[in-house]
């Protein structure tokens, strides 16, 4: 470990492993340190909730490179540590262990840790969380000997593992505080297809339901959860998908502009000199979400922002506009997501859900803003231009299928 990196990249997830790729890809020839506080190298986090923990896919098909890439592009990988503070004049930070390592540019990548309960027996050991390799090994080692899993959270994480484990043969409960599922990131059509689809593969969903706390006995194992209004489910293992929390906690400290996350520019620069901040801890002003700032949890995002941000220390010209994208596997469905249905005033449903193959087409004033696509790329792909270019889109042309997006007539 060097004492000073030209460039200092502090997280190493999906968002720091693609700022020093870019920059070496533009051959950026100072030194470059990437910790990460995993003793992992970078790797990608959409299987876990995926094959990962369906054991589809061994841990060396998801890493982002192979260990060898890191060593050949001279990228100083600093895994298992943790950096405590930093201090944006002396141009240090300092990690966990006390060491001290300078740097001429800093990327702030460190994105969320995972929300988790706050009750009576939440630190439960068979309470889960899926966020990292180290989560999932632990619920894929304890899983031979479970049957009942309840699943808190009806988001991505919640629904992906609940998708998989009742795959693996597994009974699942999934309980979600709101009145319908993937509220967060999805209108009510679609939330009302998922919760259908669970349902027809065995799983239970309460909606609506709160977490009270979990029965624990004296070996630290939960045996039960306790809803709010009184009922109680048995389970053998618990795992909790409630969001994340931005780790921001050394910037804060440090003096950066933060709200929801830290605050960065279209160059993805906070308010501290020489410190960018990328991936799931920014937020920043979104032309999708009519300029309000906001955090995306996203591989997309994460990439894109990390070539901006190296773009930005290199000279050239970069600001981040990028088009939201998302996307989620669950069962033999494909969810595509394009832009951000965050705000809309109406939508229309093209194709029958009861078909398994639909879109969901968002508006705002007038103006297309997001598609949700279920195994319809062809829908996804098309689609694209109409959020880019905010057109209003035809309803009654769109809601038949025979016209391709792309014919649909404008307004
Ligand atoms: P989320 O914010 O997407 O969903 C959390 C869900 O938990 C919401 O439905 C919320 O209403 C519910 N909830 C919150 N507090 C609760 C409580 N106390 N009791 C019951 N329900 C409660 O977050 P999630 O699913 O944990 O995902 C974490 C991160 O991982 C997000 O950034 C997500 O975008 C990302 N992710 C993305 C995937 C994708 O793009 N396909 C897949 C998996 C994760």
């Amino acid at each position: 470990m060097n004492a000073f990196y030209d460039i200092l990249i502090v997280g190493a997830g999906h968002a720091g492993a693609q700022a020093a790729i870019a920059l070496r890809q533009k051959k950026f020839e100072g030194t470059i340190g990437l910790v990460g506080n995993e003793k992992y190298p970078p790797y990608e986090r959409p299987p876990l909730s995926k094959e990962y923990l369906a054991g589809e896919k061994p841990f060396d098909r998801i890493l982002l490179r192979p260990e060898s890439f890191w060593v050949e592009r001279e990228i100083d990988l600093l895994t298992g540590r943790r950096v405590s503070k930093l201090d944006p004049v002396g141009k240090t930070v300092t990690l966990a262990s006390d060491d001290e390592i300078g740097y001429g540019k800093l990327i702030w990548a460190t994105g969320g840790s995972p929300r988790m309960l706050d009750c009576p027996g939440s630190q439960a050991r068979n309470i889960h969380a899926v966020r990292s390799r180290a989560d999932v090994d632990k619920i894929m080692a304890a899983l031979p000997a479970v049957n009942k899993v309840v699943v808190v959270g009806g988001g991505y994480i919640g629904l992906e593992a609940a998708a998989v484990l009742t795959k693996l043969g597994k009974q699942i409960t999934v309980v979600e505080s709101l009145d319908r599922v993937l509220s967060r990131v999805a209108g009510e059509a679609l939330s009302r297809f998922f919760e259908a689809e669970h349902r027809s593969h065995g799983v239970t969903i309460e909606l609506d339901a709160t977490v009270a706390g979990f029965e624990t006995g004296e070996d630290g194992i939960a045996s039960a959860v306790l809803l709010g209004d009184g009922r109680r489910l048995e389970a053998d293992m618990f795992v909790v998908g409630i969001g994340i929390i931005p780790e921001t906690g050394p910037l804060v400290a440090a003096g950066a502009a933060t709200g929801n996350g830290v605050d960065v520019d279209q160059h993805c620069r906070t308010s501290l000199e020489d410190v960018y901040a990328i991936g799931d801890c920014a937020a920043h002003s979104n032309a999708f979400a009519e300029g309000a700032m906001i955090r995306l949890e996203s591989v997309q995002n994460a990439n894109d922002q990390a070539k901006v941000a190296a773009m930005d220390i290199l000279g050239e010209d970069a600001e981040y506009d990028a088009v939201p994208w998302f996307w989620s596997n669950q069962y033999d469905l494909k969810l595509q997501t394009v832009g951000l249905s965050t705000g809309h005033d109406s939508y229309v449903v093209r194709g029958d859900p009861a078909s398994r193959k639909f879109s969901v087409i968002y508006y705002r004033d007038g103006k297309v803003v997001a598609l949700d696509c279920v195994n319809a790329t062809k829908d996804y792909v098309q689609g694209r231009k109409a959020v880019v270019e905010g057109l209003n889109l035809d309803k009654d042309e769109l809601v038949n299928t025979e016209i391709p997006i792309k014919e649909v007539g404008i307004h």
